[in-house]
């Protein structure tokens, strides 16, 4: 008789940018009311990303946290999931694979489909592992999401990556069977190759992301999987806090249930904390979500059920379950997440302002980026058409 092995999330390590702007700043600069952003969007704060640092930075970042405290043995895999890429042909994970240390015994791709391809690389690493247990597979999510000033977008831009070592015998999730998918040819959010900005149709890409996370959750049920009510929590995809409210809002009418705002907001609490502050991570969002969960939830989560929907334009949705491990509160890394994000530095408008117009030259020239990042990996510049990456610390 064969055993299905037990395989999830061991390790979950955040980064994010040097600095951050307060969304009453964005508010006062254009003249609106802050409770738009704060209470109508749910966002505090944006991590902005310094001259310095980029999706290769933040994924150095958290990966390096990753093996200082778990090792390389077994990695054999790294898939890096990004929508911000830095190279049409080379994945950033290869950067990332030698900022780090890792050994040459290692396969390293790229994966996109917006803010999705996270959790497509966290399947396809429970793949890979469920055909050879003693392997590990390093999932990396990095995003900076970045819209035109102005835009009714801007107030849902920010930067973090989401580094996991997904193993056999976690430390923190299982990942469970079935899960629920669903894909829709849909115009609502895309960033053509020759724009530094994405394109949204704002209203339709909330009406496209209800649509396939309903869609998802249907398929997740159709496949035999829990209802609303077995899941102690839900972390959804969070391009501003306020969304995964709609969308609960949307999976619990789906399910018969008609939770009042509260309700709603009181049950999400936990997994939009570090969110709310980060602002939009495309594809690290639902696993920033997840670490924001086990992170805040003051009762014990041994056993208890979690969901994870994960939404990105274009689009593609899945829904599937995890169960929190015994111990699991040993292995989290509460104190690290907290100190990164309280230590970001403050911008005032003009500075961001600043920041968001920079651009890097194109014509392989040398080009030395200004030094301020105090994050352990920088983004030294270019040359001869070539990115060059240094640790600082
Ligand atoms: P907007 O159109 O300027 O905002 O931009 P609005 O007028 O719709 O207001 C937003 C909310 O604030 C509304 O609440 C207002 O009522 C409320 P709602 O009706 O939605 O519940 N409001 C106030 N509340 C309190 N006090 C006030 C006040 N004023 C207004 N004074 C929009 C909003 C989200 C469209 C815009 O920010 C945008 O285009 N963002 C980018 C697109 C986006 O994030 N879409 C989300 C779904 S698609 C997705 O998640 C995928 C994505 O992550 C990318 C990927 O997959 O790669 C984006």
């Amino acid at each position: 008789e064969s055993v299905v092995p037990r395989i999830g999330i061991h390790d979950l390590a955040l980064a994010t940018s040097h600095y951050a702007l307060p969304l009453t700043a964005l508010a006062d600069h254009h003249g609106i009311d802050p409770a738009k952003f704060t209470v109508g969007i749910g966002q505090d704060v944006m991590s902005v990303l310094g001259p310095d640092e980029d999706i290769v930075t933040m994924a150095a970042e958290a990966t390096s946290r990753i093996i200082e405290r778990n090792g390389t043995d077994g990695i054999r895999t790294l898939l890096f999931a990004t929508e911000s890429g830095i190279d049409q042909s080379k994945s950033a994970g290869v950067y990332v694979h030698q900022l780090v240390g890792l050994p040459q015994q290692v396969r390293v791709v790229e994966l996109k489909q917006a803010c999705y391809s996270a959790t497509a690389a966290l399947q396809f690493a429970v793949g890979l592992i469920a055909r050879d247990p003693s392997q590990k597979v390093l999932v990396v999510a990095s995003d900076v999401a970045r819209y035109d000033l102005g835009s009714s977008g801007e107030s849902t831009q920010g930067a973090a990556a989401a580094a996991m070592l997904v193993q056999a015998d976690p430390a923190l999730l299982t990942v469970e069977n079935p899960a629920g998918v669903f894909t829709e040819d849909v115009m609502d959010f895309w960033r053509p190759n020759y724009r530094s900005t994405a394109l949204v149709d704002g209203k339709g890409s909330i009406r496209a992301y209800l649509n396939a996370i309903g869609g998802a959750w249907e398929d997740y049920r159709a496949q035999g999987g829990a209802s609303l009510e077995d899941f102690a929590a839900i972390c959804y995809h969070q391009p501003f806090t306020k969304m995964a409210s709609k969308a609960h809002r949307h999976l619990a009418v789906l399910s018969g249930a008609n939770p009042t705002p509260d309700e709603v907001a009181a049950y999400l609490a936990d997994t939009m904390r570090y969110n709310r502050v980060i602002g939009n991570s495309y594809t690290a969002s639902v696993y920033v979500a997840l670490a924001s969960l086990l992170d805040h939830h003051e009762g014990d989560l041994t056993g208890a059920r979690v969901g994870l929907a994960s939404y990105g334009s274009g689009s593609v949705a899945e829904f599937f379950g995890g169960v929190v491990q015994p111990g699991y509160r040993e292995h989290l890394r509460v104190a690290e997440h907290t100190a990164m994000i309280d230590s970001r530095v403050m911008l005032d408008h003009t500075a961001y302002e600043v920041l968001h117009k920079t651009t890097l030259p194109e014509d392989g020239r040398e080009y030395l980026t200004a030094r301020e990042t105090a994050r352990p990996y920088r983004f030294a510049g270019l040359g001869d058409h070539q990115r060059r990456y240094e640790r600082t610390l």
